[in-house]
């Protein structure tokens, strides 16, 4: 019989992982609430319309690379992303009449069946947000600013911003003009996939790596030839507040990126990590002005970017927490397990991580797991200490022994650790850490 095994791209995530994942998630939680922003969480699965409708039915992601069944005759889709889901709940419970301005965020799993690479996975999470309701480009220049902000607290070397602007609908689309007329005669020097590109989406041209594209390409047109007087003023305004808050960036007038909702301005954030690779991109994102109106919704303009979190794992210095307990409860046997159950109960209750071992382990196993747990203090409960109503108190690091009744053993017990972890706070503040 095969091994069962995770699904190819799909991970595991185990506990000694764990903590790096919350402390990202938590240091972003942060983030958003200090700019104003509300957690959403929607399914993970929605109708495969909704993707087709607004991410576009000729994009890789649709295309290629969605997960996408039948059940019970409706056609569903497990999320290849956020925004789409989104901005179905934003229209589906009215919002917009509810505020004019709404600021949201999210985190969680996304599915893509794309070949599974370092970075690049068929389950992956995102920390993601979307804003609706503000067109100006006041808004794109703080989202650029605060994520640059969030990935130097996560210690991300190498930040880099591309931005561009790819107008409103009505320059995408003489662009589209544009480039086809330019493209079209040296359709023959194109790769396959851009010479059927050519006729179903002709601006992720722009975006394959392939050598022979790279090589038509670069005389092409760009979009900035082709920018209205709106989109080219707004474009003007971020680039001048992005100078004005001393947040780096560059243009790059070829970036379109492989969702068909964007409109106007186009971000990307790369980190330098060696070990990132192909997935260099950590985050991506844009206006879509257009989206909303497009799902059936009011006439809304949004914008919004999403952080793929594995890749952020691998750019970030951000540390593991311990994940161990301060404290544990050794009864030697099993006359001993009942005290001990309320003498850790007791613990918690004051705030302390603590473990019973209730195996009934001699003493020195005892302790042997409460060095690999990190544990500080050991409460033991032997035959005589049940017999005289009191607890052996064992400090592991000051190498003291008290013998105490059982009330002033869980006092003497927080004391000296909540003591310890004064000293912990003393020392300057680190990511995430929380408090205890
Ligand atoms: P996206 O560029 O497709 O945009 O994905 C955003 C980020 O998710 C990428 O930069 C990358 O870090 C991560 N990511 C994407 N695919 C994978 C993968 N297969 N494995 C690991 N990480 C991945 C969006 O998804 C848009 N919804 C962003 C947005 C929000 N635009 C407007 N609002």
């Amino acid at each position: 019989m095969n091994p069962l095994r995770a699904v190819k791209g799909m991970n595991d995530v185990l506990p000694d992982e764990i903590g790096r994942w919350q402390r990202i998630e938590r240091a972003y939680a942060r983030t958003m609430s200090l700019y104003g922003y509300r957690e959403v969480r929607t399914p993970y699965v929605e109708q495969t319309g909704l993707f087709v409708r607004a991410i576009g039915e000729t994009t890789d992601v649709v295309e290629k690379e969605m997960y996408s069944f039948v059940h019970h005759d409706e056609p569903l889709t497990l999320r290849p992303e956020g925004t789409a889901g989104t901005a179905r709940a934003y229209i589906e419970h009215a919002v917009q009449a509810k505020e004019p301005l709404t600021r949201w965020w999210y985190a969680g799993p996304m599915f893509r069946g794309e070949r599974p690479a370092r970075g690049r996975y068929r389950q992956f999470h995102q920390l993601g947000a979307e804003v609706f309701g503000d067109e100006g480009p006041g808004c794109d220049a703080e989202m650029i600013d605060m994520l640059v902000g969030f990935l130097n607290e996560l210690g991300v070397s190498g930040v880099e911003v591309i931005v561009n602007s790819i107008g409103a609908p009505s320059s995408k689309t003489l662009y589209r003009d544009a480039l086809v007329n330019y493209l079209a005669p040296k359709a023959a020097s194109l790769s396959p996939d851009s010479q059927r590109r050519l006729e179903t989406n002709p601006l992720r041209i722009l975006d394959s790596k392939d050598e022979r594209d790279l090589a038509v390409v670069g005389g092409a047109p760009t979009i900035h030839d082709l920018l209205d007087a709106g989109d080219r003023e707004h474009f003007e305004k971020l680039r001048a507040l992005l100078d004005a808050l001393g947040t780096p960036y560059e243009v790059d007038a070829r970036l379109v990126r492989g969702l068909d909702y964007y409109t106007r301005t186009l971000f990307e954030i790369k980190g330098a990590h060696e070990k990132l690779g192909a997935g260099s991109t950590l985050v991506g994102g844009g206006r879509y002005d257009g989206m909303v109106a497009d799902l059936g919704g009011p006439r809304v303009p949004a914008i919004g970017f999403a952080a793929g979190l594995e890749r952020l794992l691998i750019a970030s210095d951000v540390d593991s927490p311990d994940g161990g307990v301060d404290a544990l409860v050794a009864p030697l046997g099993p006359n001993a397990i009942s005290t001990a159950l309320v003498l850790a109960r007791d613990l918690r209750r004051n705030r302390i991580r603590c473990e019973v071992d209730t195996r009934g382990a001699s003493l020195k196993r005892q302790l042997r797991r409460a060095n690999a747990l990190g544990a500080r203090v050991v409460l033991i409960l032997g035959d005589s200490e049940l017999a005289e109503g009191v607890v052996q108190v064992k400090d592991l690091e000051a190498h003291t022994e008290e013998r105490l009744p059982r009330d002033q053993a869980v006092r003497v017990a927080v004391d000296r650790l909540v003591a310890a972890s004064r000293g912990v706070e003393s020392r300057p503040p680190r990511l995430a850490e929380e408090p205890r």
